[in-house]
């Protein structure tokens, strides 16, 4: 595992850019794993102005999302579809019919994740999987206690992240109780895994799941089992991390 602190989110979000620009280059046609959440934006404005400026190009590029809230439509403004356009995919050459997020209208939740499963075999595995990490140690909607086990699931939201949500939505009764997510399988079996994490109150969490044991109750924990994972941090949300011994570059 690799883990490079910037001095900020700025810096980070570039740096966690430049590892997702490098695949891009290397392989065009690559798969990419995509996460929504607060902390990707950045970086997602940094590969659009790379864009822009002739640098990059997502033409032959596929993707396909970690997760999306059941219930929403793709144009609700809450929903990770809308996010993706957003802050990203509008703004950049990638073609729609290969940008991949589970339909949050499924009529038969099972069926649209079995079908995701299905996909993501068909485009050949995911070449390399963004990830956040939410502040109970979830990835993508994998909550503590989950299965490592399983593939794009149902899931019931935990009150833990349905309070963390609540601030992109008008009321708590707006927030969405269930969504659609892969799972940690999907997550394990991509081939590269990047993760990025920003601020103060990550610190505790991040160092819960990198210098602590693989544990089901943090699920990012499960990360240390993997071969290829790059976890990038600003300097708050790694400080405890290499205060406790963890190797940490600059
Ligand atoms: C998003 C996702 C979530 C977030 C996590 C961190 O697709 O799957 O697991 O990555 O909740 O969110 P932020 O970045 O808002 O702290």
């Amino acid at each position: 595992m690799r883990i490079y602190q910037a001095e900020d989110y700025k810096a980070m979000s570039r740096r966690a850019a430049n590892i997702i620009s490098a695949q891009v280059i290397y392989k065009p046609n690559c798969v990419l794993g995509l996460a929504t959440g607060g902390t990707p934006v950045g970086l997602y404005q940094q590969l659009v102005d790379w864009y822009r400026k002739g640098d990059l190009s997502f033409a032959e590029t596929r993707s396909v999302n970690l997760d999306e809230y059941l219930g929403l439509s793709p144009h609700h403004e809450q929903s990770y579809r809308y996010f993706m356009q957003v802050n990203l995919f509008d703004h950049i050459d990638i073609k729609p019919e290969n940008t991949h997020v589970l339909d949050g209208l499924a009529k038969n939740p099972e069926a649209e994740c079995a079908a995701y499963n299905q996909l993501i075999r068909d485009l050949g595995g995911i070449d390399l999987q963004l990830l956040g990490m939410g502040h109970n140690g979830h990835i993508a909607f994998n909550e503590p206690g989950d299965d490592f086990g399983l593939e794009t699931h149902l899931v019931n939201l935990t009150e833990s992240t349905i309070n963390a949500n609540q601030r992109f939505f008008e009321s708590r009764d707006e927030v969405p109780r269930h969504a659609l997510s892969m799972g940690i399988k999907n997550i394990m079996n991509a081939r590269r895994i990047l993760m990025v994490v920003s601020g103060e109150e990550k610190a505790d969490i991040v160092c819960r799941a990198f210098a602590g044991p693989v544990t089901k109750e943090v699920p990012a924990s499960v990360l240390q089992l993997h071969p290829d994972v790059t976890l990038v941090g600003d300097r708050a949300a790694l400080h405890k991390l290499a205060e406790a011994g963890v190797p940490v570059c600059g």
